[in-house]
């Protein structure tokens, strides 16, 4: 089995959750199995070794648990980007709509420098909204993102294509359509 199907096997489906009609893709089996977390991670550190960004940019929360270990892999440093009202320093914000909604995003103002190349990471691209925002609030702080990395993509949903097209190459290991 290739690396990409054996990830692929690791996470879940959990009908109906969190609400009727979604089928959602889980990914705590990836993380407690430790072949399988490594196998994981190493995608990643063999995507960005030679790359050679400043710093890896996490969204929270599932973003925050690959993103930290692929930067302490990298020996580069990790900014969390987190949801509204839990980052105690000045932040930037961005408000993006949900399905039913809105939410809100936040970056430390000095996460990262003008000119920063990172490397933006999360579990799944649904409908692109919160790796959109992330985006744009790196790029608000000068940084440059070079590229958006997750385990997941949900093609049907659309947002990885319009991620693309708003010229942010994409990079996923798996998808489910
Ligand atoms: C999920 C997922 C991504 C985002 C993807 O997080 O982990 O961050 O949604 O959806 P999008 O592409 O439509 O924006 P969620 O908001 O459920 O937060 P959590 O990680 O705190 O559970
Ligand atoms: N899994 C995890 N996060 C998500 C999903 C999913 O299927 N859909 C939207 N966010």
């Amino acid at each position: 089995m290739d690396d990409r199907t054996y990830i692929k096997s690791h996470i879940r489906t959990v009908p109906d959750w969190p609400e009727p009609g979604v089928q959602f893709r889980d990914i705590t089996p990836l993380l407690q199995n430790p072949k399988v977390f490594r196998v994981l991670i190493d995608q990643f550190v063999h995507r960005y070794f030679d790359v050679r960004p400043d710093v890896v940019a996490g969204l929270d929360a599932r973003g925050f648990i690959i993103g930290s270990v692929l930067a302490y892999e990298l020996n580069v440093g990790f900014v969390p980007i987190r949801k509204k009202g839990k980052l105690p320093f000045t932040t930037v914000e961005e408000t993006y709509e949900l399905e039913y909604g809105s939410a809100t995003v936040e970056l430390h103002t000095d996460a990262v420098k003008p000119g920063d190349r990172v490397v933006l990471i999360d579990d799944l691209i649904a409908t692109g909204g919160t790796m959109m925002a992330g985006k744009r609030l790196l790029e608000r702080l000068g940084a440059q993102v070079i590229e958006g990395a997750a385990i997941v993509e949900l093609p049907e949903l659309g947002g990885a294509d319009k991620l693309r097209a708003a010229g942010l190459p994409l990079f996923t290991l798996v998808s489910f359509e």
